[in-house]
């Protein structure tokens, strides 16, 4: 294969995926018909409300899914897979080693009863030896936890343990893509700033692609090439950063940015978007039709296809009766 034929080639290629759990009063459709795709070492955002679909993407890809949770698609093409029809043991191949997982808490991936030192060593320690081990961890802020060879996790903060999950699911297998789920969430401002800069080093040294789950739009901004917007379990709206808030398209999406507070002059008060996105997963048609302030009849009955206005895809029936 040429450069340039590997340089067009997504990594990942997802086209039409569903997630459906089981509800205690029916079927829970959580992701509905979502596409895109992730290139080599890009950082793609996905935001959108609590319960909008950005966790349960995040788990049917790595096949992490709960019992009882059903997933389908057209195709999940990973690096020439197909993560949909995977088996188990296949995908076991995969997981952890060319896609990895930075879950929301990071005690969840470490052990409580080893200390971290030992922890990083087991796991990285078949690759670098000690010293490289140490320039290492201290060129991505993680010197000290060195030099406290013996403490716990419990004995770090929960920036620090963040980080050294973070290093241990990109450095441990050198992935191509690193699936972070809201990893900043629970951190103060100075640390998210720590743990971005931290994810960005490692984009650039290792050039790894990252899928990155934010509800934090000013957040996404800084550090994502492409941002998608899901809203009700769909993908509403996938642009580049810059277009995303220069040309907001869809009517979510440009009440999401009116939403955010640098965006509001301090004269003007914050415009919260009226109503709640209760029940959009189980609507027919566009999810957010019950609070657009430009609906059309037709936006109750059907979901629209994409469509591309400017660098942006969209699903919008709006949009998609505006002049192209
Ligand atoms: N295990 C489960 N069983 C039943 N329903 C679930 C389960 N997990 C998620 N859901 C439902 O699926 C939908 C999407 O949830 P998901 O966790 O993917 O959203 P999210 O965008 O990650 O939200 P948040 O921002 O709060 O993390 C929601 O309606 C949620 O209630
Ligand atoms: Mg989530």
């Amino acid at each position: 294969m040429t450069k340039a034929s590997v340089d067009e080639a997504p990594l990942l290629r997802v086209r039409d995926l569903d997630v459906t759990y089981r509800g205690t009063d029916g079927p829970v459709p959580a992701v509905r018909g979502v596409s895109f795709d992730v290139a080599p070492g890009e950082v793609l955002g996905l935001v959108g409300e609590s319960g909008s679909g950005k966790s349960s993407v995040c788990t049917a890809l790595m096949g992490l899914l709960p019992d009882g949770a059903r997933m389908r698609a057209d195709d999940i093409d990973f690096q020439g897979d197909n993560l949909a029809t995977m088996r188990e043991r296949e995908l076991r191949k995969v997981r952890g080693r060319r896609l990895a997982f930075v879950p929301q808490q990071p005690m969840t991936s470490l052990s409580p009863t080893t200390s971290v030192g030992r922890q990083l060593r087991w796991y990285l320690g078949d690759r670098l030896d000690d010293l490289e081990l140490r320039e290492t961890l201290v060129g991505i802020g993680l010197g000290p936890v060195l030099d406290r060879p013996r403490d716990l996790p419990g004995a770090f903060s929960g920036g620090q343990l963040q980080r050294v999950v973070i290093a241990l699911a990109a450095l441990a297998h050198e992935p191509a893509l690193l699936l972070a789920d809201e990893p900043t969430t629970t951190l103060d401002a100075t640390v998210q700033a720590q743990v971005l800069r931290l994810l960005l080093a490692l984009r650039d040294k290792l050039g790894l692609a990252v899928v990155y789950v934010s509800h934090d739009l000013a957040v996404v901004s800084a550090i994502c090439d492409r941002v998608g917007v899901m809203y009700g379990g769909r993908l509403v709206e996938t642009a580049p950063v810059a277009e995303i808030f220069a040309a907001p398209r869809h009517p979510y999406t440009r009440a999401l940015i009116a939403a955010m507070p640098a965006m509001t002059p301090e004269d003007r008060p914050l415009r919260a978007i009226p109503g709640t996105a209760d029940g959009a997963n189980l609507l027919p048609g566009c999810p957010f039709a019950p609070r657009c302030a430009h609906v059309l009849d037709v936006c109750g009955e059907r979901m629209p296809g994409s469509v591309r206005r400017g660098a942006s895809d969209v699903r919008c029936h709006v949009v998609e009766r505006e002049d192209a």
